[in-house]
């Protein structure tokens, strides 16, 4: 059988530090993943990247709330009571499994709008036994997906969760916003952080994870006006879109490709607002380096949806093992989180404009980090003759350049040093390298994705000059340390 993509960005991953299963010590724990020092940084330039659109360019408001949450935001929130997977164990084995995949698998039908009496029927109908030991099958039953935990000792202790989506720390937080937002409307809460899913059986690697990491936008707005006053900047932009009559007459692919402008008028996207944010999540994934052809938008089917939405996009990024993945969606949630906190804290989450008494409405963009992360490496690694690399965006690889001394005597180690300090006082995140042959540190640099090699050699002492090599094409060029700041001017031009 041909090497999954997916396993050979592990093995990467693990000798390069990207990412390697948590707890491995101990044997692993599934749904658990440790990010090395290069997967780390990676990680944390996506992030900025987000923060950056949503934070500097529209001006959202960061928020940094605790992931243990109190029982009555969860009663609240509706995810006591809907955020659950049907669950199936083996009498025989005692093996857990979705019974909705299973189903899914075993019968190629679709199940997304079976409860758990018709899978239940159909598990039985067909004869459905366990995958593993060929056993009989038990009772379907919803499986509540939260983590609970407790807090603090005794008669004290409350229960709690561990939050499954960063949303909630806005929501419950809504009073305070709306004073730092001087009580005007739209207005916008982004967070980033972990969330958690009791997955009942994760068996894609970094796709389906337990603990993961969310960067969520909350925009709060009056619901008389679905406009925004930013759409005119991003009309032109083209989406791949999938809409449910289309998903419902069998098309599955990549949809149709409309601009921001044209799906509003054609009523395609119902609001400008949910438009807006699916562009600018578009807009995003260009920008850490996934192009519109990887990409489609595609709208939940109803069964689908979460409890709390009224209607969904979804951005997906095509994997080549996993097929359409999806890793951002915009979902309009209405009033429903302001009135079920309203109703369950008894406190009227209300604002009022021009005299007009109402609870404002939410769009939210939200965004998985760590499967953008996983995608971004199937989409960049390459290989090139005997060279293997991530073509990351300089964006948003681990390290913007590398420098090595030609050898490691002759006073070049010394001189790299100086240019590595350089680089670092010009804010470079540069990374400092003399522990082999210079073609050893081209490849490992490579195979990190470092966009630009600095090597000081002998010349370097005599002119200044140092050798510039591009990860992409491996071609060299010449350049001067101090005039002008050549190097600097190689790291930061765009790509
Ligand atoms: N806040 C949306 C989600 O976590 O799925």
């Amino acid at each position: 059988m041909a090497e999954r993509k997916y396993d050979k960005i592990s093995a990467i991953a693990r000798r390069r530090g990207f990412f390697w299963p948590s707890s491995e010590l101990y044997g692993g724990l599934a749904g658990f993943y440790d990010y090395g020092p290069i997967g780390a940084l990676l990680k944390q330039n996506i992030e900025k990247v987000w923060k950056k659109i949503f934070i500097a360019q529209e001006g959202m408001l960061l928020l940094d709330t605790p992931n243990v949450m109190a029982d009555s935001v969860f009663q609240a929130s509706g995810h006591l009571e809907h955020f659950a997977d049907p669950l199936v164990t083996c009498t025989d084995c005692n093996t857990n499994f979705r019974a909705d995949k299973l189903v899914e698998e075993k019968l190629k039908i679709k199940t997304e709008a079976m409860g758990v009496d018709e899978l239940n029927g159909a598990i039985i109908a067909n004869g459905v036994a366990c995958p593993k030991c060929k056993g009989k099958l038990g009772e379907v039953y919803k499986f509540n997906l939260m983590f609970g935990t407790e807090v603090g000792p005794g008669e004290e202790k409350r229960i709690a969760y561990l939050r499954p989506e960063t949303a909630q720390g806005a929501f419950v937080s809504f009073e305070r916003l709306w004073e730092v937002a001087r009580k005007k409307l739209p207005f916008g809460a982004a967070l980033v952080g972990r969330s958690y899913r009791n997955e009942i059986s994760p068996r894609q690697g970094m796709i389906r994870l337990r603990e993961f990491s969310q960067a969520e936008a909350e925009v709060f707005f009056n619901p008389s006006d679905k406009k925004h006053p930013c759409f005119k900047e991003v009309e032109k932009e083209e989406l791949n879109l999938l809409t449910i009559e289309e998903q419902k007459k069998g098309k599955s692919e990549k949809g149709e490709k409309f601009t921001a402008k044209e799906a509003v008028h054609k009523k395609i996207i119902k609001s400008e607002l949910q438009a807006y944010y699916l562009t600018l999540a578009k807009q995003f994934f260009n920008r850490i380096g996934f192009p519109d052809s990887s990409m489609r938008c595609r709208q939940q089917l109803s069964e689908e949806r979460a409890h709390y939405s009224i209607d969904t996009w979804d951005i997906e990024i095509h994997s080549e093992d996993f097929g359409w993945i999806e890793v951002a969606a915009i979902a309009d949630r209405a009033d429903y989180d302001l009135k079920r906190h309203s109703e369950t804290a008894k406190k009227d989450l209300s604002v009022t404009i021009d005299g007009k008494k109402f609870l404002p409405h939410v769009m939210e963009a939200s965004f998985g980090i760590d499967r953008p992360f996983y995608l971004l490496l199937e989409h960049s690694l390459k290989a090139e003759g005997k060279r293997t690399l991530f073509k990351f965006k300089k964006k948003v690889a681990p390290f913007e350049a590398a420098v090595f001394p030609l050898v490691d005597k002759d006073k070049l180690p010394e001189k790299a040093l100086d240019i590595y300090n350089m680089l670092l006082e010009n804010n470079v995140m540069a990374q400092y390298d003399n522990s082999g042959n210079i073609g050893k540190m081209y490849a490992r640099a490579d195979e990190i994705g470092i966009p630009i090699c600095v090597t000081i050699d002998h010349q370097t002492l005599k002119d200044d000059t140092v050798t510039v090599r591009y990860r992409d094409t491996t071609k060299q060029k010449r350049v001067h340390v101090k005039k002008n700041y050549e190097i600097l001017h190689e790291i930061w031009e765009k790509d």
